[in-house]
């Protein structure tokens, strides 16, 4: 824990696209666990009234949070404060300053875009005299290893680096938390977790959706920034980190900086880009545009326990399934009968529902010493019991909590891994939409070839 609980949020960006979407759910998620009973300040520049937001909150919950819960939601509704005015204007910081009352410790939650960050920042500064705020952002948090440590200057101007709370909404998914969780909360993973064991690791982030009229977002980003610099790299730092020598924060942000840390930048040449077609024909898209809406790429960790493991990754939108996996492959033990060599794997799946399996070599019955691969598995369905990444995340930044949030060395770290990729100009091959992405992509899979991941649990 980093300080005590927040006692009021302030969210900028309240009348946007994440408010709606996202933010009004988790906080009435949390004020149904009870962790929620500050006021809640809701700023924008929309020319709106509380009332207005009021009807936004109402029918954000309505639309994306299985309704308005008549205790949780109505309470929700009366912590709602508003302010509206120009980010540029101290007088809007003068009015919420006026909200925030007696308040010493508010979170002030960034969903804004990021061009926004440095002037918003210096008059929270101004208004926070006493620094018990701290403040929540949103990725994207930069745009390449520059500009990330530019933001990172901004944000530290006025607060430590335990008063940010930077969201990746992927470390706040439970299959994710799961991982670490299974990592090490069994007592046989740990032998066989290192270059001895494993022969290659792959994951794949699979949507079988577009852009979603999200063109001129994605014409900033494409997939490499979109999600292989911040939810993929994080993944796999809880797949490969050496254990925390403790339960706080920052020893385990410590081990996952160190796998980032670990991998070398990445060269162009092991990396496929690929551009669903239909891509530059969506609103916000240039025509000869070439962002990527696909990406494959091989990577290694250079430490002592992973060092010659590959980690092969593809991720990209409009693929033929909805579906996030990794599978950590092991060498296979020597052979006792003729045949092919038996395997044994660790398959995640993260979306859809959370899954985690053994493959498992079965005798078949019989004369024969033939048999073939089964799975254990457990797993359960999206939606039972599962917390929203962003309910968790609000409520730990609420409570001073920084565990499953990036800190500052870390993103930088992970920028440095793909900023080579940013700056080449290397090809993006078409793929036809509903297809597993340019066949390039080919050349960079694992031995056995891309796994198609299972879409049920
Ligand atoms: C977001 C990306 O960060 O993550 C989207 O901007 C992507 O492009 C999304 O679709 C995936 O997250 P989830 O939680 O919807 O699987």
């Amino acid at each position: 824990m980093n300080g005590a609980t927040a006692d009021a949020l302030v969210f900028f960006g309240a009348t946007g696209d994440l408010a709606y979407k996202k933010i009004f759910p988790a906080l009435q998620g949390l004020v149904r666990r009870g962790h929620l009973d500050a006021p809640v300040i809701g700023v924008a520049m929309s020319g709106w009234n509380l009332e207005q937001l009021k009807g936004r909150a109402r029918e954000s919950l309505e639309i994306h949070g299985g309704g308005v819960d008549p205790a949780a939601g109505e309470k929700l509704l009366r912590l709602l404060r508003y302010v509206d005015g120009d980010y540029n204007d101290p007088g809007t910081f003068k009015a919420l300053r006026g909200e925030l009352g007696a308040s010493k410790r508010p979170a002030y939650y960034l969903a804004i875009p990021p061009s926004m960050f440095e002037v918003v920042v210096a008059h929270l500064g101004s208004i926070d005299e006493a620094g018990g705020g701290r403040v929540i952002v949103e990725k994207p948090f930069g745009r390449d290893l520059a500009s990330a440590r530019h933001l990172n200057a901004i944000l530290h101007r006025h607060f430590s680096e335990s008063s940010i709370f930077r969201i990746d909404h992927y470390i706040g998914k439970e299959p994710v938390i799961n991982l670490l969780f299974f990592r090490f909360a069994n007592a046989y993973i740990e032998p066989v977790w290192n270059r001895q064991y494993v022969e290659s690791v792959q994951i794949t982030m699979a949507e079988s959706f577009g852009v979603q009229g999200r063109g001129r977002f994605y014409e900033e980003a494409g997939t490499i920034r979109d999600v292989v610099q911040n939810h993929l790299l994080q993944v796999i730092a809880n797949l490969a980190m050496e254990p925390p020598i403790g339960v706080d924060s920052e020893s385990l942000r410590d081990e996952k900086v160190k796998v980032v840390k670990a991998i070398r930048p990445l060269d162009p040449a092991s990396v496929v880009r690929g551009q669903f077609r239909g891509y530059r024909d969506e609103a916000g898209v240039a025509p000869g545009s070439t962002v990527e809406t696909f990406a494959a790429m091989k990577l290694e960790i250079h430490s002592w326990r992973w060092k010659g493991v590959p980690f092969h990754i593809r991720a990209g939108k409009c693929l033929p399934v909805t579906a996030t996996e990794v599978v950590v492959e092991l060498k296979s033990p020597p052979l006792i009968a003729d045949g092919v060599p038996p395997r044994n794997h660790f398959r995640f799946l993260f979306n859809p529902g959370v899954a985690i399996a053994l493959g498992t070599q079965f005798k078949d019955p019989g004369e024969a010493m033939q048999g073939r691969q089964v799975e254990l598995l457990a797993g359960s369905e999206t939606g039972k019991g599962m917390m929203d990444a962003y309910e968790r995340l609000l409520g730990d930044s609420l409570r001073g909590d920084s565990t499953l949030f990036a800190r500052a060395d870390e993103v930088e770290a992970a920028w440095r891994v793909v900023d080579p990729l940013l700056a080449a100009a290397t090809p993006v091959h078409e793929y036809a939409p509903g297809t597993w992405g340019p066949p390039e992509a080919d050349a960079l899979a694992p031995p056995g070839g891309w796994r198609v991941p299972k879409t049920s649990v």
